[in-house]
């Protein structure tokens, strides 16, 4: 006599869902109970790994003019990362990005909304100094894109901020412009998962056009507001 084996859970699970009226919803997601100190470690670790590629990258026009790579500084678990264009002289001598004027005036565009600098992630595009301060070359921003990516996908924002045509043509293309894009929140993908993200414009060209503040304040305000609403601590 052949036995019917009956999945009992599988097979009432739907019907006992319907009589108690419960919506179930179905989640993949681990449930995050406690901090993970490995989580920080295993950041720490590919970090390290990514400068290393970086070090190691050859035949760059960049690489061989400058003085050393500036890859990063800040919060690493920070929710919020931005992204410059590359290093200027003052990042190139101190290893170190956005020190110079633009990082003064960085820095006073993020406590106007109650941010302190070492409380996010900061890094740019180009991790290498170009010579005499030019703009890098879309070569070298679709070379370094691929760094930029990665550097993305382990600091893993909530928030990501490009400031300036270079950030964006590195991750959204070359067609935009920055003046239309800019004060928009858009989402971008980047190793298959979907990132928050704002354009904004560069605080070297704020110093070179100062009657642009006033756009940029609006966007420091829509950045500040969607930290309030999706109550992100920094
Ligand atoms: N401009 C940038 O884009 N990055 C820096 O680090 C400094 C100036």
């Amino acid at each position: 006599m052949e036995i019917e084996h009956k999945n009992q859970n599988n097979n009432n699970f739907e019907d006992i869902m319907d009589l108690f009226e419960i919506d179930y919803v179905y989640e993949n997601r681990p449930i995050k109970r406690t901090f993970d100190k490995s989580n920080l470690e295993n950041k720490q670790s590919l970090l390290e790994k990514l400068k290393k590629k970086i070090l190691n990258i050859s035949d760059c026009e960049l690489k061989k003019n400058s003085n050393q790579m500036v890859f990063g500084d800040g919060d690493s678990s920070s929710p919020i990362m931005i992204i410059g264009e590359g290093p200027g002289q003052k990042e190139d001598e101190m290893g170190k990005p956005f020190v110079g004027d633009a990082g003064v005036l960085l820095n006073r565009m993020l406590e106007a909304i109650n941010i302190k600098r070492p409380k996010v992630y900061i890094t740019n595009v180009v991790n290498y100094r170009p010579p005499n301060n030019r703009k890098p070359e879309t070569s070298e921003i679709n070379r370094y894109s691929v760094f930029l990516r990665e550097h993305i996908s382990i600091i893993n924002p909530k928030i990501l901020i490009l400031m300036g045509g270079t950030a964006m043509e590195a991750l959204y293309g070359q067609t935009l412009k920055i003046s239309k894009e800019r004060g928009i929140w858009k989402e971008l993908i980047v190793n298959q998962k979907t990132y928050l993200t704002i354009l904004t414009f560069h605080p070297a060209y704020l110093l070179r056009q100062p009657d642009q503040k006033k756009y940029s304040w609006v966007d420091l305000k829509m950045i500040k507001k969607k930290i309030d609403e999706l109550k992100i601590k920094i």
